[in-house]
């Protein structure tokens, strides 16, 4: 298709692209033809949000003034980001960002089991270490395989200047031994955090923690002894799979739907047949993998259910915060301290830092001192980082700018995906974070795919390891936290034609 020229209206359109990148393609040392320059200096800022769905490219006239570059170059710029699928070209209007187009894949599928298998000891050791030790001794240039957003996406720059100056007006922090529960000034200000999620909590129900993972060792071990079962969503994150084996309990995994999570029904019915079920852990908002988030009536009749059954309600609010609207957590109903609130800045403010902390409900006390013979305190110098960045009221800016990031590189990633991946593939794109979870086509494997990919230098999220059984190989998780360039482009497309050689091999005919 040819597209119209686009219109010469230079004046207001230039400063939109002066605002958003100063001049990038100008002067930079590349191998790239000078066109594919100044297209992916825009491509970043369309990913980044700064040009939004909707908006005016500047013009051909402005976009030679701006970038110094000539006619037909300027041109070629924007015909190739309309190739892309991110520019649309209006008749004698210009060139708009393309809103999301609805992706040619279908919509992640419910679950097929609706009852829950027996429970069982987990073994996942072995099988997630492979996965995990082949995927980090290997270098490669595009990782999808995370579950957090790209470093410069985070305050990093906000927090190291606080680090700073933390180190040059009170260095005697280095030599204090810290609160065994954690930094009083940061515990407040997790207190007014927890009030989003309609959470009302003193700072003396908040326990810092050594991320989420340490939260979530605790919290069970708080509530369970070894033999015991534990409800978790089936798939689920496979970090907590690993903390049930090592406390050597049994995984009792409940169907979770893509879109509406845990299935409250399947729950009681198991629990009915299981009489050592002590505990759920579940992620009501944003599950990892599946990204679902369980509307409030759901995430209600859970917490019924566990009071009917007396059982510990440990719930994981990692992603919560990433959520495009605001979203209730299960303990803001919960009137018996019965729900252990377990969250992290890991995935929201700073992957680097591992700042998790937890109110534990009755069972608090406990683990307080369960924490402080496992790990003694945090230490200080991040909590107090911390505790200025978020005492500064800068969590709101950095948050709402974050979850506008993820959300266009969410829809470009699921563009890519929708562009490459053979037909018969399923995708779910949750409202918010930046977990996509894609159901292949029948027959193909994830760890299949993990292996070739890997050899090419693609690192995947193989299925496989969300789950004690094999129900799960014939999915992926995708990380969409990485903002889309040609390199990512470049490897979806690699990773169609993975899918589509192992598709051939095994006698399907139909192309992507
Ligand atoms: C659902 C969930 N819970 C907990 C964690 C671990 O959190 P942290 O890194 O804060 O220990 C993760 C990390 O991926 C996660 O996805």
């Amino acid at each position: 298709m040819t597209s119209p020229a686009p219109g010469l209206d230079a004046r207001a359109t230039a400063k939109t692209a002066s605002d958003a990148a100063p001049t990038a393609a100008r002067g930079a040392v590349s191998a790239d033809p000078l066109y594919a320059q100044v297209a992916s200096h825009y491509r970043q800022a369309i990913a980044a949000g700064t040009m939004p769905p909707g908006s005016r490219m500047p013009s051909v006239r402005a976009l030679m003034g701006l970038h110094r570059v000539s006619l037909s170059t300027a041109l070629q710029a924007c015909r190739l980001l309309e190739s892309q699928g991110l520019l649309q070209a209006r008749q004698r209007a210009g060139y708009f960002v393309r809103p999301p187009r609805a992706t040619r894949l279908a919509r992640a599928a419910e679950p097929r089991q609706t009852e829950a298998d027996p429970a069982r000891f987990v073994g996942v050791h072995e099988r997630i270490s492979d996965i995990l030790t082949r995927g980090l001794a290997t270098d490669v240039p595009v990782n999808l395989s995370g579950a957090c957003a790209h470093p410069t996406m985070y305050p990093i720059r906000a927090l190291s200047l606080q680090a700073q100056r933390l180190l040059r007006r009170r260095p005697e922090i280095l030599g204090t031994p810290p609160d065994p529960r954690g930094l009083v000034a940061l515990r407040v200000a997790l207190a007014r955090l927890a009030l989003d999620a309609r959470i009302q909590l003193g700072p003396d129900q908040i326990l810092i923690t050594h991320g989420c993972t340490e939260a979530l060792g605790i919290s069970l071990r708080a509530v369970t002894q070894p033999g015991d079962a534990v409800a978790v969503e089936s798939p689920t994150y496979y970090g907590l799979l690993q903390i049930l084996e090592s406390l050597g309990l049994r995984a009792l995994e409940i169907p979770t739907s893509p879109h509406t999570g845990l299935s409250v029904e399947a729950l009681e019915a198991a629990a009915a047949r299981e009489p050592r079920l002590k505990a759920v852990v579940v992620v009501p908002n944003l599950q990892n993998p599946l990204g679902a988030v369980m509307p409030d009536a759901a995430k209600q009749a859970l917490l019924a259910c566990c009071e009917a059954r007396d059982l510990a309600l440990i719930e994981d609010d990692t992603y919560a915060l990433l959520c495009d609207t605001p979203q209730r957590a299960i303990k803001s109903w919960d009137t018996t301290g019965r729900v252990i609130f377990c969250s992290s800045l890991h995935k929201t403010l700073a992957p680097g830092m591992r700042i998790g902390w937890m109110s534990a409900g009755r069972w608090h006390a406990r683990v307080e001192i369960l924490k402080y013979a496992q790990s003694r305190p945090n230490e200080m110098l991040g909590q107090a980082v911390v505790a200025e960045f978020l005492g500064a009221g800068q969590m709101d800016r950095h948050l709402r700018a974050l979850r506008a990031r993820l959300a266009t590189q969410r829809e470009l990633m699921a563009q890519a995906l929708s562009d490459h991946l053979p037909a018969g593939t399923r995708l779910s794109v949750p409202a918010g974070g930046m977990n996509l979870w894609v159901e292949l086509p029948e027959g193909l494997s994830s760890m299949a795919l993990f292996d070739a990919a890997l050899d090419k230098g693609l690192r995947l999220s193989p299925g496989w390891m969300y789950s004690n059984s094999d129900r799960f190989d014939g999915f992926l998780r995708i990380n969409a936290g990485i903002p889309m360039d040609e390199r990512q482009r470049a490897a979806i497309a690699m990773l169609g034609a993975l899918c589509a050689s192992m598709r051939r091999a095994q006698g399907y005919t139909a192309g992507p």
